[in-house]
């Protein structure tokens, strides 16, 4: 197997600014400022392949979106290596930009106070695609997600289901190879959810991309991811399929008892929950 992403003890330190109480001590503060020190990401090493999906699991906190964001080049690394696609996802190098997405449910990226098809014109000059062809895959990828009717509506106006589509046509406007999708289901009711879990189950059916998907909902990692990446605390501690990972539990169960996927995953975060 060719492998597009790969990692060498990747690690992402944040430095926080600790405020003291107080006025006289915020200023004694501004000459002699207390650091707090975050291991987001714990020397994460990391083969994928090409192709792959991949559910990335793992509490609040846990280091899912600064890995992503690592990889994608819009964070940094402290320490360690990332190579996605032959390139150094830091450099942002233009080639690179144009074979990966990334899409961060909490967080919009399309522009505020235009509609979506003007924002999606705007990205067609970015990545410098053919107007035509962009208008007809804007259109197709509309008509997938059943929300062709609000594509001139300025976004501000749209309900968060609607915004998220329109995010998820302007991630995939460019046909990245890679995609990191955070959250891409966040908060959306159970309609939205399951419009966008079949949509990207047919997307990936028919174009073969790589995806490093995270979601709160474990039905769309049953439903989309064929590997399983368990992140606790900045530290990589599963990788590989989701069956294999159900059937490990199942032997360290009591024998009359038996766990399906989302049973084990709701133990894993609820064990983390209570480590904080
Ligand atoms: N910009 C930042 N500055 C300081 N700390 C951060 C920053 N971004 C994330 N963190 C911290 O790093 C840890 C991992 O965060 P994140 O990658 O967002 O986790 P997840 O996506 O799994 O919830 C958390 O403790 C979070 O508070
Ligand atoms: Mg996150």
């Amino acid at each position: 197997m060719s492998f597009v992403i790969e990692t060498k003890d990747l690690t992402r330190v944040y430095q926080t600014y600790q405020k003291p109480e107080g006025i006289l001590n915020s200023l004694k503060g501004f000459f002699h400022r207390k650091y707090n020190y975050k291991i987001a990401l714990d020397k994460a090493t990391l083969k994928i392949g090409s192709g792959q999906i991949i559910g990335l699991v793992g509490a609040n906190g846990a280091g899912k979106t600064t890995l992503l964001k690592i990889l994608s080049g819009l964070v940094t690394p402290s320490s360690g290596t990332a190579s996605v696609l032959g390139f150094k996802p830091s450099e942002r190098k233009n080639e690179f930009l144009r074979q990966i997405s990334i899409l961060l449910g909490q967080k919009n990226q399309l522009w505020w106070d235009i509609s979506p098809m003007d924002s999606f014109a705007l990205l067609a000059r970015i990545y410098d695609l053919n107007p035509d062809a962009a208008r007809k895959r804007v259109h197709d990828l509309a008509e997938m997600l059943k929300c062709s009717h609000v594509l001139q509506t300025q976004l501000r106006r749209l309900s968060l289901g609607e915004r998220m589509k329109m995010e998820i046509i302007g991630a995939l406007l460019h046909e990245p190879k890679i995609l990191f999708l955070d959250e891409p289901t966040i908060g959306l009711d159970i309609v939205a959810q399951e419009t966008i879990r079949e949509f990207l189950a047919q997307y990936v059916k028919e174009k073969s991309p790589t995806i490093i998907l995270t979601s709160h909902y474990m039905d769309d990692i049953a439903k989309l991811a064929d590997t399983l990446l368990l992140i606790s605390k900045g530290h990589i501690v599963y990788q590989g399929t989701l069956k294999e990972f159900v059937a490990k539990a199942n032997t360290e169960m009591a024998e009359n008892e038996e766990v399906n996927f989302e049973e084990v995953i709701r133990r894993f975060l609820e064990t983390e929950s209570r480590l904080c």
